[in-house]
């Protein structure tokens, strides 16, 4: 791969905020390709051959949250993703009346067989996962009724544990209703660019779309960002502005579902429910790290935190689930930014009145308090977990030794532990563009 540097980046105490970088050349040769002349000192452009990308698949867990989703597109999605990284599905689809869980296994077992995949397939209800929550003291994502909840972050959250197990050092993500295999492939490889440029053992890469295809006026029109993004994005950077005083646009991929990280850093984040999840990456990251609050781990301050956002080549095609859906995402992704203690009360202003605007809420209304928060997986026991899904025969390749795991005292979450404490929050925030 042929992709450039960072041309900004924008700092937030430890945290480093790459702007968007474009990949030149979706594949650039073997380490040692002829006619390649030696890299030059200062150049802008990196080339990554594929042997170094390939050691980071090696080292990298795909997760593929799937809901009741078409299974020839999932195996699309399949195909596309490199063959060294390690797969896991985690499927909340329906196991009644029809067992559609069981249909997409079957499916999807026999086509990695052609592939020549191993992949590890589990159901988000599975009674040994939920055991292993309850056990490990990560009793957080049950429901009423002890089964693990719905949603995609939930499934998010509990594949993490899985990666964990796996002894695989990043872990990536990969919505399973996505219409082109080539941009899946690409995506992974563009986790990989970042891993392979990053300094830090505590970074994450997000994939901002070049373009999504729509059909407008029987054309095809090539959108350059969804909706949602636009807006989350507006408010992200401008709670970063409201703290560092400077107007900034850093932020391009507040809602990016396609994203991979370090294992460290995923281990060490808090998480929220649904489709917030994206964007509060962000707000926990800010919370966490960013300096205002108390910095819970010494080896972030030191390492730094390095956020990548890599803008893909392939257009992103995807199922269309309707308005509804669009705007309650939207919704989430506002909530969880006006809910965070960072939020200064000018913000929450500038929020309300977006969402007025857009017709989300009723003129007046205040937001309701719909999302979850989940303390970071270091919380839970992670030997207790393995070892209550160690017989399971989808835990073959879950079993990294553990002999020396020290579970730390668990801290709860971040957003819990700074209630009462006084944070100085901006008295303004600068305004919004016009709308
Ligand atoms: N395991 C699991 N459990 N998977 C789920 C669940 C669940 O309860 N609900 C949805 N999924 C799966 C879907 O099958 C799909 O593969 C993926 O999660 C994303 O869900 P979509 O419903 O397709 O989301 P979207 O396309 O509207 O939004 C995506 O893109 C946004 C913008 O980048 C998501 O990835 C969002 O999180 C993201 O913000
Ligand atoms: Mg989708």
């Amino acid at each position: 791969m042929r992709i450039e540097i960072p041309r900004e980046v924008e700092r937030f105490g430890p945290i480093m905020f790459h702007d968007v970088q474009k990949v030149y050349e979706l594949d650039a040769g073997l380490k040692h390709a002829r006619n390649e002349s030696k890299p030059k000192e200062k150049s802008v452009i990196r080339r990554l051959s594929y042997e170094s990308l390939q050691e980071i698949q090696e080292q990298m867990c795909i997760i593929v949250p799937i809901r009741n989703e078409k299974i020839k597109l999932i195996e699309g999605v399949l195909c596309g993703i490199p063959h060294h990284c390690q797969v896991i599905i985690v499927s909340n689809s329906d196991r009644a009346p029809i067992d559609r869980y069981h249909i997409e296994k079957d499916a999807l077992e026999h086509v990695c067989k052609f592939m020549k995949k191993n992949v590890i397939i589990v159901h988000q209800k599975d009674p040994k996962l939920r055991e292993a929550c309850e056990k490990s003291g990560y009793k957080f994502l049950l429901n009423e009724e002890g089964e693990i909840k719905n949603g995609k972050a939930e499934g998010m959250i509990l594949s993490t544990f899985l990666a964990f197990l796996s002894g695989k050092k990043y872990i990536g993500f990969i919505d399973s209703d996505n219409y082109f295999p080539g941009a899946v492939h690409e995506y992974v490889q563009e986790y990989c660019a970042g891993f392979h440029t990053s300094k830090s053992d505590y970074s994450m890469v997000r994939i901002a779309w070049h373009s999504k295809p729509k059909i407008v006026e029987s054309n095809l029109f090539f959108a350059k960002r969804g909706r949602v993004s636009e807006h989350t994005n507006k408010i992200l950077n401008a709670l970063i502005s409201s703290f560092t005083g400077y107007g900034t646009e850093i932020i391009k991929t507040g809602n990016a579902g396609e994203h991979a990280m370090t294992m460290d850093l995923a281990i060490n984040l808090d998480y929220s429910s649904g489709y917030s999840i994206e964007p509060y990456h962000y707000i926990n990251m800010l919370e966490r790290f960013g300096g205002i609050l108390d910095n819970p781990i010494p080896a972030v301050l030191k390492q730094g935190i390095e956020i990548f956002q890599i803008e893909s080549r392939n257009p992103h095609l995807h199922e269309v689930k309707g308005e509804e859906h669009v705007e309650s995402m939207s919704m989430e992704a506002m909530e969880v930014i006006y809910r965070s203690p960072l939020c200064s009360p000018s913000l929450k202003q500038e929020i309300l009145e977006d969402i007025y605007h857009r017709g989300l809420l009723a003129e007046g209304k205040k937001i309701q308090e719909t999302l979850t928060y989940y303390p970071a997986i270091v919380n839970a026991n992670l030997k207790v977990f393995q070892d209550v899904i160690k017989n399971e025969p989808y835990a073959e390749l879950l079993q990294v030794d553990l002999s020396n795991y020290k579970h730390s005292k668990a801290s709860g979450l971040q957003r819990d532990l700074v209630k009462g404490k006084k944070i100085n929050l901006p008295e303004s925030t600068p305004k919004l563009e016009a709308k």
